[in-house]
């Protein structure tokens, strides 16, 4: 019989928050690198942490149970909500990886991440209109990215406030 739980568990927990941190982090270097180089080494590693980490994350949600929508969310919440959260499933994957084929695809290659980790590129040849293809994609995801970050805020602080049903409460540590 499976266990009956109604709230996240504490690694989902962890893994939601962390990742939220790291993608919004790298939003904010994102835009401030081109007046700061120095910067773009932190955009590559943290980039490919958020990969990384999704990917135990989306084998961690297959392989656990998560609690159930409680009663009383409407067929078209429940609906938005599902969207949503596979879109960041997807993006999560898609943004690092058309950010990796965008400096793979440049003359320099991906190069070191943080500490001199060396990172190898990914096989996707090597020419300028691939690089510039590949970044507008990567721009382009990263901001489809936020607008389904405002979303889901937006639902959760519906489901905090308006409708008081705990249901921000099954996301957040304690208890
Ligand atoms: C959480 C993951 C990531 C997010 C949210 C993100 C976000 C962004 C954003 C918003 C820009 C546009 C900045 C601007 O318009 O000035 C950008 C540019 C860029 N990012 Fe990322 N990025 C991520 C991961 C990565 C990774 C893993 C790499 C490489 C290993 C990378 C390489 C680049 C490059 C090369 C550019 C410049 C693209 C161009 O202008 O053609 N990014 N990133
Ligand atoms: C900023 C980047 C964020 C990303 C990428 C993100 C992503 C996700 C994903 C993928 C899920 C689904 C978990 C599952 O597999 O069931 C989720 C759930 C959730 N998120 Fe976020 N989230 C972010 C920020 C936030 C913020 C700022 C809040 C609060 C204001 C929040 C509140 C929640 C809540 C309450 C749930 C659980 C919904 C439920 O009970 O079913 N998230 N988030």
């Amino acid at each position: 019989m499976r266990e009956a739980i109604d709230r996240y568990s504490g690694v989902s927990i962890l893994l939601h928050w962390l990742i939220a941190a790291l993608l919004i982090a790298n939003v904010v270097i994102a835009f401030t690198m081109e007046d700061m180089p120095g910067l773009f080494v932190w955009h590559k590693s943290i980039g490919i942490s958020v990969l990384l980490l999704t990917l135990v994350r989306i084998v961690w949600r297959l392989t656990h149970p998560w609690p159930p929508l409680p009663e009383g969310i409407a067929p078209w919440e429940r609906a938005t909500a599902r969207l949503t959260h596979v879109g960041f499933y997807m993006l999560l994957i898609m943004v690092p990886l058309l950010g990796w084929a965008t400096v793979s695809a440049g003359s320099r290659g991906t190069g070191t991440l943080l500490g001199g980790i060396p990172w190898f590129d990914l096989p996707v040849g090597t020419s300028r209109d691939l690089q510039g293809a590949f970044g507008e994609a990567h721009e382009l995801a990263a901001f489809l990215t936020l607008a389904l970050v405002a979303l889901h805020v937006a639902g959760a602080l519906k489901h905090h406030f308006v409708d008081r049903n705990g249901l921000l409460r099954r996301m957040l540590p304690g208890r």
